[in-house]
């Protein structure tokens, strides 16, 4: 059984966030259940000059305005696809830099997985199942459903909260049908929703935790979207399959970013802690070091953050924030910075390995969260998650016993747990022994995986 993988980023090919790791630890992850996968993505100039040897498997003289092929190669141990389709994807700056046709570049790739369903490769490989991640993809299970395809499609929400809006102008430029261009279909108010588009369409419908699941057929979290949402929860076909990490990369006794440790021998963790002090310029604090790795959005609750540091700092404890994102929350982190408080600005993945080795604690403060990861990561790594009790959140962290969970989602509501992780932190063996639990936690891919595999296979 073959999956096609569609999706806008891949670990470690290039990554903006979480949704590069779960592509990129997937197909390893199904492979044990008979699933083999290929991954499909956009030809950036930054993956594409990492595939000296590739074979082209696909072509095309007109994508959406210029000559394109599929190009295949094995990266880092899995088979990767690259769309190389120069006037799309041959430009400086991140994959989500803000184009005038942004929608045009992914509404490409999905249509290049529907013919690669279709049609298969020249190779002769064609997947009995199509993946799709997020609103970069999610035109490919409504392109393969106007072309009567059999093949299912799957579509995954990441994060529900971009949803890849164009004007109903495009429709012919991309393909598609004008007469599916009504509410119950492509429509969004008026404009094309490339997500509401694969909600409709996709034979089936998850999202990467069952309380996000439950979140998002609600209209504080749907963002518009909570109604088709609904319908296909009503019918069966909407499921939350939590999101696992890659524990081959994501391992403290074998990282080679970090000083290795376990949780029956937690030197390393010591060692990393006092170096993580160093590099970030921080006293060594009387309470806990916690860390934060996040993208600067408000998403993540970085203003709550800010009014609840200080106080923690106060009484004693001390953090190191690595992220980037929007200005003004880079600007009111930086004016924070003491002999308490580091920050460092950017994207940096080893700094974030020595991070979660290195920390007490890690905190996501989210307002919403589809799962989050870094919780996980934190958990593996020994430092406890102080989370919000929202999304996969809520279901990876248990408080009191592997983390500490906060309902009232304010600054307030933080003040008070980071209080309480502080009076944890305070008695070593109620730390050590929450440690121990954090450490011990499955966050593997073991029954995620299954999970997939068995929603794949249940659509053949
Ligand atoms: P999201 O995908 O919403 O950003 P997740 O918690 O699912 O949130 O995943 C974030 C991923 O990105 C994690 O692997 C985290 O370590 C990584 N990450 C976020 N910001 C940075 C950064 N500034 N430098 C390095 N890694 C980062
Ligand atoms: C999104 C979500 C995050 C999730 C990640 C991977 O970026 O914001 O919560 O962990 O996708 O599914």
């Amino acid at each position: 059984r073959r999956v096609l993988s569609v999706a806008s980023e891949c670990a470690p090919l290039i990554k903006t966030g979480g949704l590069a790791d779960v592509v990129g630890a997937l197909p390893a992850a199904l492979a044990p259940h008979g699933w083999s996968s290929r991954v499909l993505l956009p030809g950036y100039p930054s993956v594409m000059a990492r595939m000296p040897r590739s074979r082209r498997v696909w072509r095309t003289d007109d994508l959406f305005g210029g000559p394109a092929a599929v190009r295949d190669t094995t990266i880092d141990g899995f088979d990767v696809m690259l769309l190389d389709a120069p006037h799309l994807f041959d430009r400086p700056g991140g994959p989500y830099e803000s184009f005038e046709d942004s929608h045009v570049r992914f509404a490409a790739l999905s249509w290049v997985a529907s013919r690669i369903a279709i049609e298969g490769l020249a190779s002769g490989w064609r997947p009995d199942l199509v993946h799709a991640h997020d609103w970069q993809a999610g035109l490919a299970p409504s392109y393969l459903k106007y072309a009567a395809s059999e093949v299912p499609s799957v579509l995954t929400i990441h994060n529900i909260a971009f949803q890849g809006i164009f004007g109903a102008d495009q429709l012919d430029r991309l393909k598609l049908p004008t007469w599916d261009f009504h509410p119950d279909a492509l429509e969004y108010y008026g404009n094309v929703s490339a997500l509401k588009a694969g909600i409709v369409h996709a034979t089936r419908v998850t999202t990467v935790s069952p309380t996000y699941a439950a979140e998002l057929t609600t209209p504080e979290f749907g963002f518009g979207l909570e109604g088709v949402v609904a319908m296909r929860a009503a019918r069966g076909e909407m499921h939350g399959i939590l999101n696992g990490i890659d524990t081959s990369i994501w391992d403290p006794s074998r990282d080679p970013m970090t000083q290795p440790f376990d949780a029956d021998a937690l030197a390393g963790k010591a060692a990393a802690r006092e170096a993580l002090l160093e590099e970030f310029g921080l006293d060594e604090p009387a309470g806990p070091l916690a860390v934060v790795v996040t993208r600067l959005t408000h998403q993540k609750g970085i203003d709550l953050l800010l009014e609840a540091l200080p106080p923690f700092v106060d009484a004693g404890g001390a953090v190191a924030i690595l992220g980037s994102g929007d200005h003004h929350y880079e600007q009111a982190l930086l004016a924070l910075r003491s002999p308490r408080v580091g920050v460092r600005l950017g994207y940096d993945e080893p700094l974030s390995h020595r991070m979660y080795a290195g920390g007490d604690l890690v905190l996501v403060p989210s307002r919403f969260e589809p799962c989050g990861l870094t919780q996980m990561y934190g958990l593996r790594y020994g430092a406890l998650p102080v989370v919000a009790s929202t999304g996969g959140l809520r279901d990876t962290v248990d408080d009191g016993r592997t983390g500490f969970v906060f309902d009232d989602i304010s600054s307030a509501g933080l003040s008070a747990v980071l209080a309480r992780a502080a009076a944890a932190f305070g008695s070593a063996p109620e730390f050590a022994r929450m440690r121990r639990e954090a450490m011990a936690e499955p966050v593997d891919w073991g029954t995620s995986a299954a999970e997939y595999a068995a929603l794949f296979d249940s659509l053949l």
